[in-house]
């Protein structure tokens, strides 16, 4: 039996990662713990909260007593750290809560590791989810790889850089076995209606201006939020330990082409005619220091530990829209409340 802290599992690739977790090893203990921020929702995981392998634990990864308590009292073995504060626009506006969340955060677990490992690192590991945005942003020619030297630019990469140099440092340091992984711009499923996909299907669905930042013409490179959980699944038991992998779709969109083909889809499930859509799209201030384009080269992941995306963007969006429009209680409950206050600051509406 394997006890395995998984941090932030009920945000969104938390909450995929603990239900391929949960399903997919029996024998192994799942604890997750999460603050249960505004990000986090513990309905994304009614299909195994009752599962005999599953623990949640409300606690906040800088709360020192309670980390300490979660890997004494469950003998914890593997981390698999994905708590943090991840919406950039947020980080503008709140750079602190970002500073605190992922570097002191990401800290306060790292040294509970060591203390709790400290006689023994053997079949141990503390894995952490990083982010392509620590590699800065690239012009129109080239990809970002594991050795591509760091160079964040918002408040929020800043942030998850200085947490993956902790976690080098500690192996460096402490010899503590750690792995990290960097990925792209996930998609799918679950998604708080804060990121673009999301937050364009619920516009569309209610026909509400899309708020498209500077001319639409950064890129992002998407990846299906599974295939994600798969890969994480891929180097928890086989990544080199100490390494770095990069993850990513090959999957490079400029924003304005992509909310083209989600406009596109929506106007055909809700039946309306074509063109509809489209005409929401409302050109915006930009975000301040928007990165230009991220694009991973993730053929370290593939050649080494043989995984690659399993789905073409054409279906992933086909999938993720008709998880949207099925799940509409879902988007409601969450768009209430502070959700709106959120909505009116950074929108000016
Ligand atoms: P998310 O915002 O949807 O979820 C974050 C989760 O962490 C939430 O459940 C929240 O309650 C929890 N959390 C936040 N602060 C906490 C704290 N102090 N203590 C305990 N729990 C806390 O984020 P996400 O999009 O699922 O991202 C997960 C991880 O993956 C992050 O580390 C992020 O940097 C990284 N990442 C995200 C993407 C992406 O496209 N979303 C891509 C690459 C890497
Ligand atoms: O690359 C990985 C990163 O991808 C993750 O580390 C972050 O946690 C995740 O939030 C995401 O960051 P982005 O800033 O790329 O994602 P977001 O969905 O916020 O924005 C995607 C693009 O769309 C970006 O170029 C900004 C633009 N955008 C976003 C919003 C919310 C708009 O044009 N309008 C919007 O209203």
């Amino acid at each position: 039996m394997k006890n395995i802290l998984i941090t932030g599992g009920a945000g969104f690739i938390g909450c995929h990662v603990v239900k391929l977790f949960v399903k997919k090893y029996p024998n192994y203990n799942i604890i997750n713990l999460d603050s249960l921020t505004y990000a986090g929702n513990l309905e994304n995981l009614t299909e195994i909260e009752n599962a005999p392998n599953y623990t949640f634990m409300k606690a906040d990864i800088c709360d020192r007593e309670r980390v300490k308590e979660v890997f004494e009292k469950y003998d914890i073995d593997g981390v698999i750290h994905l708590a943090a504060e991840s919406h950039v626009d947020r980080s503008i506006t709140n750079p602190f809560e970002f500073a605190q969340t992922n570097i002191m955060g990401t800290l306060t677990l790292l040294n509970q590791a060591k203390i709790s490992w400290k006689d023994n690192y053997t079949d141990k590991l503390f894995y952490h989810i990083s982010t392509d945005e620590v590699y800065g942003s690239l012009g129109a020619e080239g990809f970002f790889l594991e050795d591509t030297p760091y160079d964040p630019k918002s408040p929020y990469s800043a942030a998850k850089a200085s947490s993956d140099h902790f976690v080098r440092a500690y192996k460096n340091t402490f010899g503590l076995p750690i792995v990290i992984t960097n990925c792209s711009n996930n998609y799918g499923p679950n998604q708080f209606p804060e990121k673009l996909i999301p937050l364009f299907i619920n516009n569309i669905r209610n026909n509400k201006p899309l708020p498209v930042y500077g001319e639409g013409l950064n890129i992002r490179d998407w990846l299906y939020v599974e295939d994600h959980a798969r890969a994480i699944d891929v180097v928890f038991h086989n990544g080199k330990l100490g390494d770095t992998y990069n993850i990513g779709g090959f999957n490079e969109w400029t924003n304005i082409d992509l909310i083209k083909v989600i406009c596109k889809v929506m106007d055909k499930k809700l039946g309306r005619t074509k063109g509809t859509s489209e005409q929401l799209i409302t050109y915006v201030t930009d975000r301040a220091g928007h990165d230009m384009r991220y694009a991973i080269d993730s053929t370290k992941l593939k050649e080494e530990l043989g995984w690659e995306p399993s789905l073409q963007f054409e279906e992933g969006i086909e999938k993720t829209i008709d998880w949207y429009m099925d799940n509409q209680e879902w988007m409601d409950r969450i768009v209430s409340g502070d959700y709106q206050e959120y909505y009116k600051k950074q929108y000016n509406q």
